[in-house]
């Protein structure tokens, strides 16, 4: 069988991830998807970078709108990040019949209730899972492990610059902004940084495991968002001499007003699993009414680690589009539940 056409737009650091993972994984993929999963096209500002980076083994443009206008293309790939111009072509790409798989939290978090509408009209896939807590399959968790379950909530680190700033202050006595810049040089911190250490990227990533865990659209704009900048080294000392960890973390519930969606420091028991979670991993904890409690740890940021999750979208996707070309369910988006609203 003919293998599946995939368009990136966009060749960072997930980008080039996802082209070197799915390269040297290819038999195991192809298997796995049950076709050749093949990258025939990237857009980027450097062009010359992109071509480098893909060995001149594959198209590159220097304008968006190719990929997405690209009739040979199967599925388009968003790792630009950002929103207008994210969205802009993620649209064109579902009006055109192509399936979407992004990293892009912020986008899907602000613009996914527009953008899996438009999905569902077309009947094409929207895929999301680079998007929170990067290797950590927590959406498929959420979505297909856990599926049986009632969530009752659902509560993580899910930021890994603020996990890796707070480790580093409380064993190395550093200071905030020394940590932060060696996050940054390391590549987990966002383009802007004030979206990880005042909460919103966690609140992005909250947002979205909300709607998959409650089945209610994306609210980002009903979350409370507090981030770690007003912390100092002593509230770190005090909490550590009490007996308690301080994390950054996102928590959502079930309650009976709705939904709670928050972004906060939290005190933890240090002896509590997560609380032991250090530098850059993230971790979620999801309690439902038949599991109990799982926890889910793992790489939430860099090149390979987010490439898993974008390529685990790409075999999803070519599996189902390859059962079932005319009518498969646009199965990865939300399936809305009437019961569970807004979040308080
Ligand atoms: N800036 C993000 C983090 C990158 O620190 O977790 C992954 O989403």
């Amino acid at each position: 069988m003919k293998s599946i056409k995939v368009g990136l737009l966009g060749i960072g650091t997930v980008g080039s991830g996802t082209f070197n993972v799915l390269k040297r994984n290819q038999e195991e993929i192809a298997r796995r998807a049950g076709r050749g999963i093949e990258i025939t096209m990237v857009a980027a500002r450097n062009t010359a970078r992109a071509t480098e980076l893909t060995r001149g083994e594959v198209k590159v443009v220097n304008d968006g709108n190719l990929v997405v206008n690209d009739p040979e293309i199967d599925i388009v790939v968003e790792l630009i990040g950002g929103y207008d111009t994210a969205r802009d072509l993620v649209l064109k790409a579902i009006a055109n019949g192509k399936h979407v798989v992004t990293a892009n939290k912020a986008l899907i978090a602000t613009h996914g209730n527009e953008i899996f509408k438009a999905a569902q009209e077309k009947g094409v896939m929207v895929a999301f899972e680079a998007a929170v807590a990067g290797g950590i399959p927590i959406i498929k968790a959420l979505r297909e492990g856990l599926t049986a379950n009632r969530i009752q909530w659902v509560a993580g680190i899910i930021n890994g610059t603020t996990n890796f700033i707070l480790s580093e202050m409380r064993d190395k006595g550093l200071d905030f902004d020394v940590v932060l810049k060696e996050a940054q040089r390391l590549g987990y911190a966002e383009a802007d940084p004030t979206f990880d250490i005042e909460g919103v990227d966690a609140a992005h990533k909250l947002t979205i495991m909300a709607s998959i865990a409650f089945g209610i659209p994306v609210q980002f704009d009903k979350a409370h968002v507090e981030g770690i900048t007003k912390l100092q080294a002593s509230d770190i000392t005090y909490a550590e001499k009490l007996g308690y960890r301080i994390k950054l973390l996102g928590i959502t519930r079930q309650t009976e007003k709705g939904i709670e969606l928050r972004v906060h420091p939290t005190l933890i028991p240090a002896s509590r699993l997560i609380a032991n979670v250090e530098g850059a991993m993230n971790a979620v904890v999801v309690r439902g009414d038949a599991v109990g409690e799982a926890l889910y740890y793992g790489k939430g940021a860099g090149s390979e680690p987010t490439a898993s999750a974008v390529i685990a979208d790409l075999v999803d996707i070519t599996r189902l589009a390859t059962a079932d070309p005319e009518h498969h369910v646009p199965s990865l988006a939300f399936q809305l539940n009437a019961m569970a609203d807004t979040p308080v």
